[in-house]
């Protein structure tokens, strides 16, 4: 018999409540607030800012709800009339309260003088920029970091991002994006943590206390941005800024849980989109912005719009001009106006017509006001200005030891047929080959704004302390050609063969060969969807010629989403995933081949067959006709495997875990899981021993699989651990299309291994 023990209303607390109650807890209340009333009490002010309002005029309010963007590359289309002077004169008069895209002290400085010394209210901007991974000594992609599953690490890397950015003046950073990603066309697969919401979840909360710290007015934190709010990586056919559909249960199950960890972790912005939910773009949307974040969820910090996505609800049919997207985006939440202009242009008269309420206004002006207070801002404008501190982050050392170790850990082994690798430092005749082993500038991903070109340790030279003259390059075939930057789309080259024949020629003559290969930086991120997810180019077509002549390939990826490498599994024994992987990518990829470093890394995302598996992830649901039946009648592909090529989670390792059957001991609320985890094999390694559950049978279909607990532990060779999970209400619950939290009794599957699919089972049922 189903039935309903615990219940929440709406999300609010629960994943604090139910870790902190028993289950017998009742509803935590809270009738939906009427659209467009902000919610009293939420909101704690202060005299200081509550006189500020007092003073201000309604141009003024408006300008504390207006960004503008600086000099430096623009991470947008530009509007046509934005011209330098204009932007002076706004930030003087108070027109403008915020500005992204400035990255020195000495601009920063500058502009914040104009703010502070000549606008009527002297209030300081705030600076927003996207510190993604790093910030001028990149870290790895968050992709490739999440591929760490180690908390510890990404967070210090966020905190490292922060101490660098806070250095050169910036005070909060768009990120973390916290956006699921299941299709691996999608070029912003590389900035968020994969597929799955649990592990979401955990690194995204990571992140906001990496970036926030504990003490945000601090010179070395930065306020943190949760984005993109809501539901942007299901953008259809995994075309940037295209239209996104999905189910009320996808949302509360799926879409919401990591940004309301965020919320939990107390970040202190959020960012809209440019997406739309249910038909109305998220930017406008009232049900997400007032009702659940800041009414349920009760977040009192502020939201900024996407890069013109005010503007844009006019293309998406929703808005009749930009005077109307401006009275939707106020009334339905949106606090700040990324380059849309449209707060600037006709907020006041909005308020002049009774269109949008000065309370909307003040209660947007006073979430603003109080994060600059919060960062120490109206204490000193020039808190975060200071040459010495710039200087010295831009190439400390400590930072770059912090990078190298978790791009080492973000590294995840996909093949090692017969142990190639590691291969031994003696080793003579080495061909490398690839375009990509060279560059100093490809492993610094996308999103590395902070960064300067070339800075990143190339393969070639992270592996020329080792290998010396023992060690030939050819670049084979190129990969790319033009302008490489973030504003241009890279010539990626599919018809000129030059290189190739060199390129064989030298592997003929090798005793191994290392392949460097997969995407530039610049073909993942913002605007740089792919149709086809294999090696892009004439990469392949090298890799069969190489192959042919010389069998022994260590295939090194450099990518930033998961790629379609079926002939590359089938045909080449050894497969090295290393991302891009920030300013000491060469390093940590010549670790990880000479044995210095044991991979630890595991899969944040399914890598599928074919393109046709996309979205591929894990946490499916199970069709009426999952399994193979007789004939044709099941869900199947008819050319195709249902399974991936390398699942959820995994990843090898230069040794072996063994894991035993799980223990289940039942509980009061659920059940206990240990298992013990062997290193059976001959060297010191790490394991994220991984426990995932199926509920059999529930009110709402549930996935096949979910993750609900991990650990990273680290295994002598021949010693054991044995690892507990706790499997209670915050685990077994799900969200009903209510969005209530319930938690059903019934039976249970419980799954334990080193990736999703290879696991030792039992079951339990909670009663
Ligand atoms: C647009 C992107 O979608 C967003 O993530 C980013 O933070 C802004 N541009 C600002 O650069």
């Amino acid at each position: 018999m189903r039935m309903k023990l615990g219940l929440l209303t709406l999300f609010c607390g629960v994943i604090f409540c139910l870790t902190n109650c028993n289950k017998q807890v009742t509803t935590a209340t809270a009738a939906l607030p009427s659209s467009t009333e902000i919610q009293p009490g939420t909101i704690e002010s202060n005299d200081f800012i509550e006189s500020l309002i007092a003073k201000m005029t309604v141009e003024e309010k408006v300008g504390q709800m207006t960004q503008y963007t600086g000099f430096f590359d623009p991470t947008g289309p530009v509007p046509k009339d934005g011209n330098i002077k204009e932007k002076y004169d706004a930030v003087k008069s108070g027109r403008v309260g915020s500005m992204l895209n400035v990255k020195t002290v000495k601009d920063v400085r500058a502009l914040q003088k104009l703010a502070v010394e000549n606008s009527r209210l002297g209030i300081p901007l705030i600076f927003g920029f996207d510190v993604i991974h790093g910030h001028k000594i990149s870290a790895p992609i968050p992709l490739a970091e999440s591929a760490s599953w180690d908390l510890e690490a990404i967070e210090k890397s966020a905190a490292n991002a922060a101490k660098e950015a806070a250095a050169v003046g910036i005070n909060w950073t768009f990120a973390p994006m916290l956006d699921i990603g299941r299709d691996a066309r999608w070029g912003r697969v590389m900035e968020g943590a994969g597929e799955d919401p649990y592990l979401g979840s955990k690194i995204g909360a990571a992140r906001v206390k990496g970036f926030q710290g504990d003490d945000l007015s601090s010179p070395s934190t930065i306020a943190a941005c949760a984005k993109h709010f809501a539901g942007y990586g299901y953008t259809e056919d995994g075309r940037d800024y295209n239209t996104t559909d999905f189910g009320t249960s996808t949302l509360y199950n799926v879409v919401l849980p990591p940004f309301k960890a965020a919320v939990d972790a107390g970040v202190q912005t959020f960012m809209n989109g440019f997406n739309d939910y249910n038909g109305i773009p998220v930017t406008g949307n009232e049900f997400l912005q007032r009702d659940l974040l800041k009414g349920q969820w009760e977040f009192d910090g502020f939201i900024v719009s996407d890069w013109g996505s005010i503007g844009e609800m006019v293309a998406h049919g929703y808005a009749e001009d930009n005077k109307h997207a401006a009275e939707l985006a106020i009334n339905a939440g949106s606090d700040m106006d990324m380059e849309s202009y449209a707060y600037q242009a006709h907020l006041p008269k909005l308020v002049e017509d009774g269109k949008a309420k000065m309370e909307l206004l003040d209660d947007a002006v006073r979430r603003i006001l109080l994060v600059k207070q919060k960062l120490g801002l109206f204490d000193d404008p020039y808190l975060y200005c200071n040459e010495e501190r710039e200087a010295e982050m831009a190439n400390n050392q400590q930072i770059k030891d912090d990078a190298l170790d978790i791009a080492r850990k973000s590294i995840v082994l996909l093949k090692n047929e017969g142990n190639v690798l590691p291969l031994s430092k003696s080793i003579k005749k080495v061909a490398v080959i690839g375009q990509l082993a060279e560059s100093k500038n490809s492993p610094l991903g996308s999103w590395r704004l902070g960064a300067e070109d070339d800075t990143a340790i190339s393969v070639l030279e992270g592996l020329e302390p080792i290998l010396g003259s023992n060690m030939t390059y050819q670049r084979g075939v190129e990969l790319y050609s033009g302008v490489e930057g973030f504003v241009n789309e890279l010539a990626i080259n599919t018809d000129d063969r030059a290189g190739i024949d060199q390129a064989v020629a030298l592997a003929k003559k090798s005793d191994i060969v290392i392949v460097v290969a997969g995407e530039h930086g610049y073909q993942s991120g913002e605007g740089r969807s792919r149709s086809d997810i294999t090696l892009p180019g004439l990469q392949k077509e090298m890799l069969m010629k190489i192959k042919a002549v010389n069998p022994n390939i260590v295939l090194v990826l450099n990518n930033g989403r998961p790629l379609e490498l079926s002939w590359e599994d089938e045909n080449i024994p050894a497969i090295v995933e290393a991302w891009q992987l920030g300013a000491m990518a060469g390093n940590a990829i010549a670790d990880v081949l000479f044995g210095d470093y044991n991979p630890s890394g595991k899969l944040p995302m399914t890598f599928p067959r074919s393109v046709g598996q996309v979205p591929a992830y894990y946490g499916v649901k199970s069709t009426g006709r999952g399994d193979a039946i007789d004939l044709v009648f099941w869900s199947h592909y008819s050319d195709i495997s249902n399974t991936p090529l390398y699942p959820f989670g995994y990843g090898l390792s230069y040794t072996t875990f063994d894991y035993s059957a799980p223990q289940v001991t039942p509980t009061a609320s659920g059940a206990s899981v240990s298992v013990t985890v062997v290193n059976s094999g001959k060297v010191d390694g790490h394991e994220v021993v991984q426990l995932y559950i199926r509920d059999k049978a529930a009110s709402i279909t549930r996935p096949v699989k979910e993750l609900k607990g991990f650990e990273k532990i680290f295994l002598k060779a021949g010693a054991s651990q044995t690892v507990t999970f706790n499997l209670g209400d915050e685990e077994l619950g799900f969200f009903n299309n209510d969005g209530e939290y319930i938690v059903e009794d019934g039976a249970f599957d419980v799954m334990v291994g080193g990736n999703c699919v290879d696991t030792k089972n039992d079951k339990f049922t909670r009663d």
